[in-house]
């Protein structure tokens, strides 16, 4: 294999680019992008990979969520905490409820581009470029709106470095204290059944908490009860934006790691693998996910596995199924066994939400929230069957109380979609349904546990 540099991408066939008219103006950001500083310290990606061989070892969970697509319109302090306390709320229901470390990787700040089915977009008579995410050009309909603007990537770092200063308040500045676990709840999910499951499950942690002070522990000389680890993460699919902000770690000299986010993840429409996106990745350090989609195919999956983790380093490949719930029971067992048979080291990850995506009648793409939960019921069911460890999911999601995915407690329904759809791309989940989901992950995490726990205890002896 050829020697890898943080430019050899550029060599290789790439799909999903998009056309910039002004390349000089292309060349100028990223030159300008290469001076700024990292947003993240290769230090913590290595500490999300360690923390993602615990998951591969089947001692934790891994819940990774957020938006499908960022956006310059939606950025503010509200939504980021809206985001970040509802992804508490989900992260402390598995812990509490499943006795499970969760490992917690959001999709923010940096999760600005989109790969796309089509490159235009036609309405009516009128053909425009397709909407490829805020980082590259604008959702309005209009030939200026629709056209690459390299600017917009200095606009989505400076984005991206706020996100993540607010983020880090959160998880350091005292937000994310145990202690405050009734002080999560969101205003318009408190008359709801998740609240109240999710009322009396923070009493018990408080109750919990009093009883250790009460035993003496001084639980603010506990940082894990203060604090929270908290990483970020995004699809990798922007690479001159990547190769800028790719920089040699100074304390190990030869290895380097994308500062974008702590992990980033191959696309399923860029996974080919003589192709661009494979090489920029598999020569960054980072913890990196890879999507799989239906069309994958066993051998192409065992090569990408050989290419991107060539030493079988635990935590450094999550693989994230999303292959609608009507196939995975067909489909996951061939690249399980396939990957458990070779020995490799993988975090298996369900992404429920890319194979479930349908058109409702009123127009708009949709998921239907049953079919979320069947596709996170049949990937727990096939690691059951295989012997594996149902590692991890991966979500789009908000702490905002929108319409975009039918069904769930509150029953919404296509009519209800034009409410409150404000996605910029695909339907996430509401705050309510990423609660109802988190309990009905900590239900199947605690049997999955109860089932492996047993093994690991004789192994002990
Ligand atoms: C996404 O995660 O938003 C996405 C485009 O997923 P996939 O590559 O799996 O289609
Ligand atoms: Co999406």
């Amino acid at each position: 294999m050829q020697r890898w540099t943080p430019d050899s991408w550029r060599n290789k066939p790439i799909v999903q680019v998009p056309d910039y008219p002004d390349r000089q103006a292309l060349a100028d950001v990223e030159a300008q992008l290469a001076t700024f500083p990292p947003l993240v310290f290769a230090g913590e990606a290595r500490a999300l990979k360690k923390a993602l061989a615990r998951v591969a070892a089947g001692e934790a969970f891994l819940l990774q969520g957020g938006d499908c697509a960022e956006s310059f319109a939606e950025h503010g302090a509200n939504n980021i905490r809206d985001f970040f306390r509802v992804f508490l709320q989900m992260a402390v229901v598995m812990t509490y409820a499943a006795a499970s470390p969760v490992v917690k990787v959001g999709r923010i700040a940096g999760q600005f581009a989109k790969p796309r089915s089509a490159p235009t977009e036609k309405r009516g008579a009128v053909e425009l470029p397709s909407y490829r995410g805020d980082i590259i050009n604008d959702f309005a309909f209009t030939p200026e709106a629709r056209t690459p603007d390299p600017r917009r990537q200095v606009e989505a770092y400076r984005q991206s470095a706020a996100t993540l200063n607010l983020l880090r308040a959160f998880a350091h500045g005292g937000y994310a204290n145990l202690k405050s676990v009734h002080t999560w709840m969101l205003g318009f999910v408190k008359d709801s059944p998740q609240s109240r499951r999710y009322a009396e499950l923070a009493d018990h942690i408080s109750q919990a908490l009093g009883f250790m002070e009460a035993c003496g522990l001084d639980l603010e000389s506990h940082p894990e009860l203060r604090t929270t680890d908290f990483y970020t993460s995004h699809e990798a699919l922007l690479l001159g934006f990547e190769q800028a902000l790719t920089r040699e770690d100074s304390t190990e000299p030869g290895n380097w790691y994308a500062t974008s986010g702590h992990m980033v993840w191959i696309g399923d429409r860029t996974r080919q693998v003589d192709h661009a996106h494979v090489e920029f990745c598999r020569g960054i350090r980072n913890p990196l996910g890879l999507k799989c989609g239906p069309s994958l195919k066993t051998d192409d999956l065992l090569r990408l596995i050989d290419i991107l983790n060539p030493d079988n380093e635990p935590g450094r490949l999550t693989l994230i199924c999303r292959v609608g719930a009507d196939k995975a029971a067909e489909f996951l067992p061939g690249l399980v066994r396939a990957v458990k048979r070779e020995g490799k080291v993988v975090v298996w990850s369900c992404d429920p939400m890319h194979g479930n995506t349908i058109t409702a009648a009123s127009g708009y793409k949709t998921r239907p929230f049953d079919r979320i939960l069947q596709e996170v019921k049949t990937f727990f069911s096939v690691h059951a069957a295989e012997g594996t460890y149902a590692g991890g999911v991966h979500l789009e999601m908000t702490g905002k109380n929108v319409t975009e995915c039918t069904g769930g407690a509150r029953a919404i329904t296509d009519e209800d979609l034009n409410d409150r759809y404000h996605t910029v791309c695909d339907p996430r989940l509401n705050a309510e349904q990423s609660i109802d989901l988190a309990f009905l992950l900590a239900d199947l995490l605690k049997h999955e546990r109860a089932a492996v726990q047993p093994l690991a205890a004789v192994a002990g002896l």
